[in-house]
């Protein structure tokens, strides 16, 4: 298996540094995100965050062609999602996570998707968030099998991978971090 496209959902304080990371190691990266001012800053191997050495990996993998922002999906091998998982904002005394940004980027990577590609939820969720992103891609590709539907056979494959690096530090940590991989099958996995 082999992953020559990747795509970062997401370019905020952990999509970015994460598609530079990929990039920096000289894979082909697209990096999503709606706000059209993040696309452009990261086009121009500018960056929209504060986060030590990040601008230095960002200018070299877009100077280099390894890296490209895009409002929109395009087709890819992986796709990571790294979009916002806030709390709602509710009377509510137990919080209630907010999955709408999740949500929005399955149906939005949903038409791009082909046969044997992996989607990984990076982001902060609660119990039951995969199978829920997995659920919503499903919804929309009719045509594609997916894990919980026909488990190791799918035709997608969908995991949980989510983030734990320090601001300040993530540069080095993305590298250095164990990171625990939660596969809706092994083969996911
Ligand atoms: N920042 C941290 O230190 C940290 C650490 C560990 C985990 N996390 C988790 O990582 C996830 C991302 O957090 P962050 O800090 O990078 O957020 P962020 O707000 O810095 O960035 C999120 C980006 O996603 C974009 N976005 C929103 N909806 C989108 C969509 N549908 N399609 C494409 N792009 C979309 C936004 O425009 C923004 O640029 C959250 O679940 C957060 O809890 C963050």
């Amino acid at each position: 298996m082999s992953f020559n496209i990747i795509s970062v959902i997401g370019l905020g304080y952990i999509g970015l540094p994460t598609a530079a990371m990929f990039a920096s190691r000289e894979k082909k990266v697209v990096g999503v995100d709606v706000n059209e001012g993040v696309v452009d800053t990261i086009n121009q191997g500018e960056i929209h965050i504060v986060e030590p050495e990040l601008d230095r990996v960002v200018h070299a993998a877009v100077t280099k062609g390894f890296l490209r922002a895009t409002l929109k999906p395009v087709a890819a091998d992986a796709f990571l999602v790294a979009v916002p998982t806030p709390f709602k904002k509710n009377d509510s005394t137990v919080p209630e996570p907010d999955l709408s940004f999740v949500r929005a980027a399955a149906k939005a990577i949903a038409p791009v998707l082909k046969k044997g590609d992996l989607v990984v939820l990076e982001s902060t969720s609660p119990v039951g968030a995969t199978e829920q992103m997995a659920e919503w891609l499903a919804e929309a590709r009719g045509d594609l099998s997916f894990p919980q539907q026909v488990g190791a056979e799918s035709d997608i494959r969908v995991a949980h991978c989510p983030e734990r690096v320090l601001p300040g530090q993530v540069v080095r940590e993305l590298v250095e971090n164990d990171r625990v991989i939660g596969g809706m099958t092994t083969l996911c996995s």
